[in-house]
């Protein structure tokens, strides 16, 4: 197995960064983050927020930060806080940019937004509006992409434990393509299928061995893994020789995906490259055609001031370079490369908003500064330490800068949604924002405490439009059953 090295530039051991220079000097306007890493955004007028925040968002003449032309304090008025927002133009933007720069290089790629990211009929709409497609992981996702009105040849169904129910699901919508993750899946598919009039597409999920150094939780193509089957031992060319046998099912190729948030693309280059040689020893032991690819998804975005991603067009060249040489090297036609992208289309769009509730100072040790949520809508900081950074948003703020620990409110003591951040000195009732909160966030979120699950509101041209509704009291008992006695 090849290890790679650090592919976020949080991590302070740099061996790629002459690569990641290249890549980043195409992206206008980047600043560089302060050397404790932490960003300062607190006091910036408009003109000095950084590209960490939705595309134009500014700050108004009272102070107030504008987000799609709508204020901070505007939302949160309305919709109360915790509230998560998203900006259209932002979202939209992402979404053309993956599809234009993917299709310019590959004609015929297909970009397919993974909905685990977030999810919800209204932002289903945006993407079929976008012509993205939607890979789901579950029933419960394919429902709402049904229901959003995703066309069913669009979706895709991912998952290393898919259930019967799941599949059948999934065959009976008429979606376009699963992705086979496991043997026990293949057998469900060879009863499910049999008999049908039209086969179902499917790609086959191999482990391609390829370490990538992002953080433990978030990497998916190392040797131990949980999803895919291993190419090393043999075990994904079994599953090729079973699915080829099955009737009702087309194998059209191979998928793998090797971890998220990558600021380097050496992992999916080089998974791309067990990728097209495991096709060329497919085609030539069992005569399977490559027609489709996917090097999965996992494009970063960035999180703090200094972040520095590489851009989707840089991707597009890089992904494209790889497989035209790859394939011409094996002699291997040109398949139809489909890319997964989910943090990079949602995470930049959404901004998190909290009101700041109490103050606790510990002479020494830290402030902490306490905010009405925390892990119960965002629980990346304390499951993967992700960072943030975070603006003062109902006011500009003075020069009584602190450097402050942000917590959450619910009962742990790992809810800690950024730590140490230099802010203007918060007072009860300002408004906290935090950007690059649009994926993985609500996504994961839950009603710990009996907390209530955010609002979730779009922005566009000065507009907000409620897309879910906050829970209410009432939400948190709706399934349970009293007992008579
Ligand atoms: C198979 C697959 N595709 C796509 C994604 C999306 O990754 P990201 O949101 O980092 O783009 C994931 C994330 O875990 C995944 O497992």
């Amino acid at each position: 197995m090849r290890r790679y090295a650090v592919t976020n530039p949080r991590c302070r051991t740099l061996p790629l960064a002459s690569k990641l220079d290249d890549y980043c000097a195409r992206m206008p306007d980047m600043e560089t983050a302060p050397p404790g890493g932490q960003a300062e955004v607190s006091t910036r007028r408009a003109e000095q927020l950084s590209h960490v925040w939705p595309t134009g968002t500014h700050r108004n003449n009272r102070g107030e930060l504008v987000i799609g032309g709508v204020s901070v304090a505007e939302i949160a008025a309305e919709h109360g806080t915790p509230v998560y927002a998203y900006d259209e133009v932002t979202l939209r933007e992402s979404m053309r940019r993956y599809r234009d720069a993917f299709t310019r290089e590959l004609p015929g790629c297909r970009v397919v937004y993974a909905g685990k990211a977030f999810l919800s009929t209204r932002f289903v709409r945006v993407l079929v509006e976008e012509d993205l497609g939607l890979d789901v992981v579950s029933g419960g996702e394919l429902f709402v992409a049904l229901r959003g009105g995703m066309p069913p040849s669009r979706i895709s169904l991912h998952g290393n434990n898919k259930s019967r129910d799941e599949i059948q699901m999934a065959i009976e919508a008429g979606i376009g393509k699963l992705i086979v993750d496991n043997f026990d899946e293949i057998e469900m598919l060879a009863e499910l299928c049999a008999g049908r009039e039209t086969s179902m597409t499917v790609l086959l999920r191999v482990n391609p061995g390829v370490d990538v150094h992002t953080h433990k939780k978030i990497s998916t193509g190392m040797a131990d893994s949980k999803f895919g089957l291993p190419i090393v031992d043999g075990q994904a060319a079994r599953a090729v020789a079973q699915l080829a046998a099955t009737p009702g099912v087309h194998l059209a190729g191979y998928h793998a995906h090797v971890g998220s948030q990558l600021f380097d693309a050496e992992a999916s280059l080089d998974a791309i490259g067990e990728l097209l040689d495991f096709s060329a020893s497919m085609r030539s032991e069992y005569g399977v055609e490559l027609e489709q690819l996917s090097p999965g998804g996992g494009f970063g975005i960035p999180y703090l001031d200094g972040d520095k991603p590489p851009v989707p067009e840089r991707w597009a060249e890089m992904i494209a370079n790889a497989v035209r040489v790859g394939c011409n090297d094996r002699g291997l036609p040109i398949p139809v490369v489909v890319i997964e992208p989910g943090r990079a289309i949602a995470g930049p769009a959404g901004v998190a908003i909290y009101r700041v509730g109490s103050r606790k100072e510990l002479p020494g040790v830290r402030t902490y500064i306490s905010v009405d949520g925390g892990m119960a809508d965002n629980i990346r900081p304390s499951l993967y330490d992700a960072a943030y950074t975070a603006a003062l948003a109902n006011r500009a703020g003075g020069e009584d800068r602190e450097t402050v620990t942000i917590a959450g409110k619910y009962c742990e003591s790992g809810d800690i949604l950024i730590e140490n951040v230099s802010l203007p000195r918060l007072q009860r009732d300002d408004l906290l924002a935090i950007p690059a909160a649009g994926a993985y966030c609500l996504a994961m979120a839950s009603n710990y405490n009996m907390s209530l699950r955010p609002a979730v509101v779009m922005v566009s041209n000065g507009e907000t439009h409620l897309m879910r509704h906050r829970e209410r009291l009432d939400d948190l008992i709706r399934l349970d059953v009293l007992s008579s006695i």
